[in-house]
């Protein structure tokens, strides 16, 4: 009989997404590019396992039940397009293929619209949870047709990760939101990623703690409400795992380069376009841009060196560090109210008719950003769904006032001992430019009126006006 379920692509995500498939019931074929990869696996991981393989692609799309589920998960960009290429002629009415990648969700737009114009199905959906979450049940994000969600829907459900009310996935929108909605995930991710280093970095330089202390640390921070989450969770491993020759704390080995391969760039350049304001999730993205100039850095720290720095109060591990903790959680707030923004904004924007509760449902287990956090954002769009900001919800609204003057003094005592807080710094312009009801953008109307006549609004009467500035 032949296999309900084709995956292309043995990556580790590939390998253990088609093992999850076959724990849950769906026989499965593999296909890889180079045959031996999939021998080594067959006779490996897929041993003794409902899953068959084919050495070429007409083999492949043969062994499979009609329609075919086809799930791609190769490199975003030329590759994906040369396998959809290659499989194209083999395919036949209804059959779907699913991208699993993270592709630029442009690239997903226009792969929709010619798959499902020649009558196949197109799925571009976001996959998260890295190795892990692929085997055990991932956040999945589909988007595109209706009707070819459907036509997986059961499938998804039973593969993802399940939290109290239910799995983590859900039909998304048309077109690239699925990938878009992802790309958003991976934003927010970059952002609490580089929160969660400068608070490391406070306690390291300021505080002189060690690697088992920090840990505890956020081994505290995991166990509240705002700071429950996966990778806090992993923080707290990361800091306190040792180097196994020389038994150092293996962070302290690392290479301060943090590498990137476009999804934060794509949700910032995304947010820009669509004029919605991300600076927490920026400071994230241009953190990693500076953390790859370690030359430059190195050499200037000679020219301009800091100067000694002074302990200055982050609190004790016994009260979790409490100015750092409400620092911590304002900015994580802010980069996912940043993200969530940037989603309905694109929503009413591309028509991607997103629905706020659910995509907070989907990240809610199995993914890189998976918190506790995210029921709070879900309660949030739940009794609101035209949500303008998180910061208007009563909860964030009471987290923030609450906290801010905490992130205030950790960032300018951080500044003025010359240590870099991104994050932390660009959260309280953030918030405070939010609470500022008059800014002085008045004065650059002002400036563009008078060398370009662009002309201005006025506070004191409507409509638009100009004033001859040189007399
Ligand atoms: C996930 C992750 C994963 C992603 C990297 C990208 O949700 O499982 O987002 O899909 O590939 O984390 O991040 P970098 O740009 O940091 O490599």
């Amino acid at each position: 009989s032949k296999a309900h379920f084709g995956l292309i692509g043995l990556g580790v995500m590939g390998e253990n997404l088609v093992l999850n498939a076959e724990r849950n019931g769906f026989s499965s074929v593999v296909f890889n590019r180079t045959y031996s990869k999939t021998e080594e696996f067959l006779q490996g991981r897929g041993l003794g396992k409902n899953i068959e393989g084919a050495e070429t692609l007409q083999e492949f799309v043969n062994k499979l039940e009609r329609p075919r589920r086809i799930l791609m998960m190769v490199k975003a960009g030329p590759a994906t397009d040369a396998v959809i290429d290659n499989i194209s002629g083999y395919l036949e009415e209804g059959d779907l293929l699913i991208d699993g990648g993270n592709s630029q969700f442009k690239d997903t737009e226009r792969r929709v619209n010619t798959l499902e114009s020649k009558s196949f199905g197109y799925i571009g959906m976001g996959v998260s949870g890295g190795a892990k979450g692929a085997l055990e049940g991932p956040s999945m994000m589909p988007g595109g047709t209706k009707a070819s969600y459907d036509a997986i829907e059961s499938l998804l459900t039973k593969m993802a990760a399940k939290v109290e009310d239910g799995p983590c996935v859900a039909y998304v929108g048309p077109g690239g939101s699925g990938h878009f909605v992802k790309t958003v995930h991976n934003g927010i991710e970059y952002g609490i990623e580089q929160i969660l280093a400068e608070a490391y970095d406070l306690m390291k330089r300021v505080k002189g703690m060690n690697g088992q202390q920090m840990s505890e640390v956020f081994g505290i921070w995991n166990n509240t409400d705002e700071l429950a989450s996966y990778l806090v969770e992993i923080t707290e491993i990361c800091l306190n795992t040792k180097d196994e020759i020389t038994g150092d704390d293996v962070v302290e080995k690392i290479l301060d380069k943090a590498g990137q391969k476009g999804t934060g760039l794509w949700t910032v350049v995304s947010a820009l376009e669509l004029g919605v304001s991300v600076p927490t999730i920026y400071a994230s993205l241009n953190a990693r841009v500076m953390s790859s100039l370690k030359e430059q850095r190195s050499e200037i720290e000679k020219t301009i060196p800091s100067k000694e720095i002074e302990d200055f109060d982050l609190g004790n591990i016994s009260d979790g560090m409490k100015p750092l903790f409400d620092a911590v959680v304002l900015a994580t707030i802010a980069s996912y109210a940043q993200g969530m923004d940037i989603l309905r904004e694109a929503s009413a924007v591309y028509n991607y008719g997103l629905n706020m509760p659910s995509i907070a449902q989907i990240w809610k287990g199995g993914c890189i950003i998976r918190s506790k956090l995210l029921s709070k954002i879900q309660d949030a769009y739940n009794k609101d769904p035209n949500l303008k900001n998180l910061i208007f919800d009563d909860w964030f609204n009471n987290e923030i006032a609450t906290r801010l003057d905490n992130l205030a003094k950790v960032v300018s005592l951080s500044t003025k001992a010359g240590i870099p807080v991104p994050c932390l710094s660009s959260t309280l312009d953030y918030l405070n430019s939010y609470r500022t009801n008059r800014l002085p953008q008045n004065l650059v109307q002002a400036m563009r009126d008078c060398f370009g006549s662009h002309t201005y609004e006025r506070i004191d009467k409507k409509g638009s006006f100009h004033t001859e500035w040189m007399k």
